[in-house]
């Protein structure tokens, strides 16, 4: 496959995506050119580290890179203070300086921590994205945002801090667990559904040959990453528009936080349902059409991802504590609600001062 490269005009932090299919193992030769004499921290997790970190490594000892490794544990919990503590201390006992960049080698969750860590070490460190799982690649690699969790709550501690590149190497998803690479889907559909129903309709004819690796799958991570910088573009610090991209993520959130951000539910997984409920509660309150929800359940059910409360394995907590969980998201402003409802598919909006009864009441409505 030729590459694609997808440019983010951000005037002084403007960046490229490149898309392609070898893109580890041609790193070195593409670093040195673009990054010359500086060292590169990478920070990696423990399943990426085993699968993908040999090729990486291969390419920057080819290119006389010089390099030193953090492994963190994968999963979401690594997204802590104690482990971006470990990453800077990691990047500072390694002498790199304030010149040398970070390379994130992994998921969201290394993309954030790896990220973070490099916006607060010497005050601010280049890095580069180079994103391993399907959700990584069309979503979190792209747009600057970094950070981790709170016991309060989900990205609530963090920094903006763009990238000077993303390398998404397809090849890479060979690896990537079958579950992780539907989970990372479920963000795919999110953008037909934001804005762009074309998307979506061709989403719906193409889904199997995305999953099967055919050339739909190149033409998808780039429509992506087209449509997110898009929105980043028009709002980079998410005082606006920006928002829209967390359809489904308000009830996705609050269902990750009461399964402990475990292996019950997938970040993904979440904003699956999440979408699911954000099409139904819009329908409840008369502003789209049931059908919508109906087919953009269907479209996620075939690709083998939970779309209801009850697809949850184990209990859930109750509504109150839910509400609870969605009271700290981040859109929440002066104690009012926020949603990213919809009327329709391909036709959100941003609804302020959404009444949290009436939140209560839908998702009790959706548990039985
Ligand atoms: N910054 C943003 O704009 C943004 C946007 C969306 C999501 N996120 C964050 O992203 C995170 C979720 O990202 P994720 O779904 O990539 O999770 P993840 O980073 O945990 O990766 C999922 C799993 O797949 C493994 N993995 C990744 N690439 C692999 C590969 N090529 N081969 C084998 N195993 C591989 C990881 O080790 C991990 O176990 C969440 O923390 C979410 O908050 C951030």
């Amino acid at each position: 496959m030729a590459e694609r490269t997808v440019h983010v005009p951000l005037g002084d932090r403007a960046y490229d995506i490149v898309i392609g299919d070898a893109l580890l193992d041609t790193a070195g030769a593409r670093l040195k050119a673009k990054f010359p004499g500086r060292r590169f921290g990478i920070v990696t997790d423990t399943e990426v580290a085993r699968e993908q970190l040999p090729r990486l490594i291969r390419s920057l000892d080819a290119a006389g890179i010089g390099h030193v490794e953090i492994v963190m544990p994968n999963g979401e919990a690594t997204k802590s203070f104690a482990r971006l503590g470990e990453v800077v201390d990691g990047l500072l006992a390694a002498r790199l300086e304030r010149g040398d960049l970070v390379i994130a080698l992994g998921g969201g969750v290394i993309g954030d921590l790896a990220g973070f860590a490099a916006a607060v070490t010497r005050r601010g460190m280049d890095f580069v994205q180079m994103p391993t799982s399907l959700l990584a690649q069309v979503d979190s690699s792209v747009g600057g945002k970094t950070g981790i969790n709170s016991p309060h709550g989900k990205n609530l501690i963090g920094a903006f801090h763009q990238p000077k590149l993303v390398l998404a190497d397809l090849a890479a998803l060979e690896t990537l667990p079958p579950r992780e690479f539907a989970a990372g889907y479920a963000e795919v559909v999110k953008y037909g559904l934001i804005d762009d129903a074309p998307f979506f309709e061709w989403l719906e004819a193409n889904r199997q040959e995305i999953f099967d690796g055919g050339p739909a799958r190149a033409e998808a991570v780039a429509h992506a990453c087209e449509n997110k910088t898009r929105f980043v573009l028009a709002d980079e610090k998410e005082t606006g528009v920006r928002a829209l991209l967390n359809l489904g993520h308000t009830f996705g959130h609050a269902l990750e936080k009461a399964t402990g951000y475990s292996a019950r539910l997938l970040h993904g997984e979440g904003v699956s349902i999440g979408m699911v409920l954000a099409h139904g509660f819009s329908a409840k309150l008369g502003l789209a059409n049931s059908q919508d929800t109906v087919r953009v359940a269907a479209h996620l059910q075939a690709a083998g991802l939970p779309t209801r409360l009850a697809d949850i394995p184990g209990e859930l907590p109750l509504t109150t504590v839910l509400m609870d969980a969605i009271a700290q998201d981040k859109k929440v402003v002066r104690g009012s609600l926020t949603f990213i409802l919809t009327r329709g598919i391909g036709e959100t909006f941003i609804e302020r001062n959404v009444d949290p009864t009436a939140v209560a009441a839908f998702i009790d409505e959706m548990r039985k």
